[in-house]
């Protein structure tokens, strides 16, 4: 069975200050977006990665990656964005060629994602699971609020659900394709992962151990963290 990665890279990436498109930050030199490719193209499992640039971007996606060395045995097909993370992953999988029954989506944002965890999820996928979520357990306790009267007023506490049973998921997320092709031809509501359109399918998503290093660089702090990760791993 056959394994293409999806990449949405189209975000703007405000949340990390003014600059660039996120995926195309550099940490330790190298763009962000390549960082990415890199640890999909890392699992041998992975035949192909379908990168969705900025809407306008396709173009200087491509020579990007054209001047960075990738495995030979994976392709790399560069197809432009949405206005949302989830119209990005739609146009990804519609540029998807036949052939590959198992398909990733993996955020540029998580550019240190060790290959283990990407095995780990592809493996799932081939033992039966139609979608699957690297997770992890929470270190701080959440609370739920309610929206504040006003900006700037506080935001009173409604609930603390129980910590033991929540999880921080990260991606890559794997999927059987056709369910995955599925969802994102049913589900229309606003979501922020695309196995949440699975369950919403009425599906079982089954989680495998996250890894600390598929963090989402999100905030200017993460960049900070992954240069640090980056020159640990070149010691
Ligand atoms: O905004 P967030 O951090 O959740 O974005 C996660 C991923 O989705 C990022 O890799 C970002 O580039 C991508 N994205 C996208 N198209 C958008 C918005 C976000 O591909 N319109």
């Amino acid at each position: 069975v056959r394994t293409a990665a999806v990449i949405p890279a189209a975000g703007r990436g405000v949340r990390l200050g003014p600059g660039v498109p996120k995926a195309l930050r550099a940490l330790g030199g190298t763009p962000m977006l390549v960082h990415a490719v890199r640890a999909m193209a890392d699992s041998r499992a992975v035949s192909l990665v379908v990168v969705v640039a900025p809407p306008d971007g396709a173009g200087e996606v491509t020579s990007l990656l054209d001047a960075h060395a990738l495995p030979e045995r994976t392709d790399v097909l560069v197809v432009p964005g949405g206005e949302s993370r989830q119209e990005s992953v739609k146009l990804g999988l519609d540029a998807l060629p036949e052939g590959y029954d198992i398909v990733l989506v993996h955020d540029a944002a998580r550019p240190l994602v060790p290959v283990d965890t990407v095995d780990a999820v592809v493996e799932a996928v081939r033992d039966g699971a139609p979608a699957v979520v690297p997770a992890l357990p929470l270190a701080d306790t959440v609370k739920q609020v309610e929206p504040a009267a006003a900006p700037g007023e506080p935001e009173p506490v409604v609930a603390t659900p129980d910590r033991s049973t929540l999880r921080a998921v990260q991606t890559p997320q794997g999927f059987d394709r056709a369910t995955l092709v599925r969802a994102h031809g049913t589900v229309t509501d606003d979501v922020t992962d695309d196995a949440s359109m699975v369950e919403q399918l009425g599906l079982t998503v089954v989680t495998v151990p996250g890894h600390e290093e598929a963090f989402k660089v999100t905030r200017p702090l993460d960049l900070v963290l992954a240069e640090a990760v980056l020159a640990r791993r070149r010691l």
